[in-house]
């Protein structure tokens, strides 16, 4: 049988390496898939600029057109990112009748329902497996072999670039932004890097996954959205000292009055293994009624292992080529007219434990002010620490661990502490999860 011909669109870390791995494991491949899969023509800005991969045998252009408009490419494979012109190329690539596969999860996220829906009227497929946690194949694993779960929640660490900052911060005292510059030379970030470090690229991957998780529309606008850009070192090393670690986490929660979508920094306990997925490396924790918890573990970003997910859904779509529209499996795991209108809770409404840091002055009677008005709010402490102050006007420190709360309790009693005479600086929050 002819080989399958695919159009790039983008040839740059992830472009690059999937032409890569297409080619190192053509035969392989090939074996899988029923037929070989070949690239015939690539989108970039520049032509000339050195590439991490041969481009010798295909057609190498800048305009868009020639590859979304050829007759004879059945798959497009959008790698450039964004979601303006990519969109645009997407729809022109479905409307002309081809399959789609993307890494691109800020595309989906905010585009998704239309697409899926142009998608599923033209009969195509869109895959997106790379789009969420690099080579994990973690849509895959949701979508299809949790099928028969009613998934409970689920956690995740989905940013590498994010990772490998806190990872090298806290093992090697390292500077923030020397780290990220390092992400950034390893082709791990965005190219807006701002979507790494303030949660934004984490927030696309949870809309996704919730969506697939819940069976409810993709709605990235209602993601609760904290970054890590306001993690010191002094935290890292307190929650150290009590027995957790500092993860940048998306969190989806079903519950009863609603679904739960944030992703935000979060003290969790050390012993846990997910508190253990280091560097470039993310991890999922799905939790589901039949199976219980599982974990998915790999690299989040990077050329190869992005490609990875890319070439499983290239073999996926050319095994499906020739299957009934009717029979393939729905984009959003759930049938498109089954999917579910829970009402996304506001970040008041979620409950979760925090870490509390302050100065106070050092005097009698401070902490029992600040006990009280945590009692006033039905607020439980699980843990303290008291360190003296370096200097009299800095006050003492003190670190408190809460037990679960309604976030709009601790707003209340962050907002009175905060007024004390006795507080001497900001009250600084991070949320606290046991993930048990
Ligand atoms: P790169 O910046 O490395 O590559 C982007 C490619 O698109 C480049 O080849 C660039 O051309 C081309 N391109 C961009 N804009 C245009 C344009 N207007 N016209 C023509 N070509 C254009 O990005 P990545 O490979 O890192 O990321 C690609 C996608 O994959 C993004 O959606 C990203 O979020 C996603 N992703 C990335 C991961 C990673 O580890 N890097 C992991 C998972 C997903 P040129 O090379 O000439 O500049
Ligand atoms: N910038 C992203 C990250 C790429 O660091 O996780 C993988 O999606």
């Amino acid at each position: 049988m002819n080989p399958v011909k695919v159009g790039l669109l983008g040839l740059g870390t992830v472009g690059g390496g999937t032409v890569n791995v297409l080619t190192r494991n053509a035969q392989e491949i090939a074996r899988r898939a029923g037929r070989g899969i070949i690239v015939t023509h690539a989108l970039a800005r520049g032509l000339n600029k050195p590439r991490i991969c041969d481009t010798r045998g295909m057609i190498l252009t800048t305009r868009p057109e020639e590859v979304v408009n050829d007759v004879e490419i059945a798959i497009v494979v959008e790698l450039i990112g964004g979601d303006s012109l990519a969109f645009e190329l997407v729809m022109q690539a479905i409307a002309n009748g081809k399959h789609v596969v993307t890494a691109n999860k800020a595309l989906i996220a905010k585009h998704g329902n239309e697409i899926f829906a142009a998608a599923q009227k033209q009969g195509v497929m869109v895959a997106f497996e790379a789009a969420v946690a690099g080579g994990i194949p973690i849509i895959k694993a949701i979508r299809e072999g949790l099928a028969g779960n009613k998934i409970e929640w689920l956690a995740g660490i989905i940013n590498g670039t994010g990772n490998f900052i806190l990872t090298e911060m806290r093992d090697k005292g390292r500077d923030f932004a020397d780290v990220l510059k390092e992400a950034q030379q390893l082709g791990y970030a965005e190219a807006d890097p701002t979507f790494d470090v303030e949660g934004i690229d984490a927030a696309h991957k949870l809309t996704i996954l919730a969506a697939i998780a819940f069976g409810i529309p993709l709605q990235f606008d209602k993601v609760y959205t904290e970054g890590i850009s306001g993690i010191t070192g002094t935290d890292v090393s307190y929650a150290e000292q009590l027995g957790y670690r500092i993860k940048h986490l998306g969190i989806a929660r079903h519950t009863d009055t609603g679904v739960e979508l944030r992703v935000h920094p979060t003290l969790i306990p050390e012993r846990r293994l997910i508190a253990n997925v280091d560097g470039v490396m993310n991890a999922v924790l799905v939790h589901a009624d039949a199976v219980g918890p599982t974990l998915y573990y790999g690299a989040g970003a990077g050329a190869d292992p992005t490609a990875s997910a890319v070439v499983a859904d290239l073999v996926d779509v050319v095994r499906a080529l020739t299957s009934d529209p009717e029979n393939r499996v729905p984009h959003l795991a759930f049938q498109p007219d089954a999917l579910a209108n829970f009402p996304i809770l506001p970040m008041e409404q979620v409950e979760t434990g925090y870490y509390l840091r302050m100065h106070a002055a050092d005097r009698p009677g401070v902490l029992a002010e600040v006990t009280r008005i945590l009692g006033d709010q039905g607020i439980s402490i699980e843990a303290m620490l008291q360190k003296e102050p370096p200097t009299e006007a800095m006050g003492a420190t003190i670190i408190m661990l809460t037990q679960r709360v309604v976030e709009k309790n601790m707003n209340r009693a962050i907002e009175q502490i905060q007024q004390l005479d006795a507080i001497l600086s900001e009250v600084i929050r991070i949320r606290m999860e046991y993930l048990d």
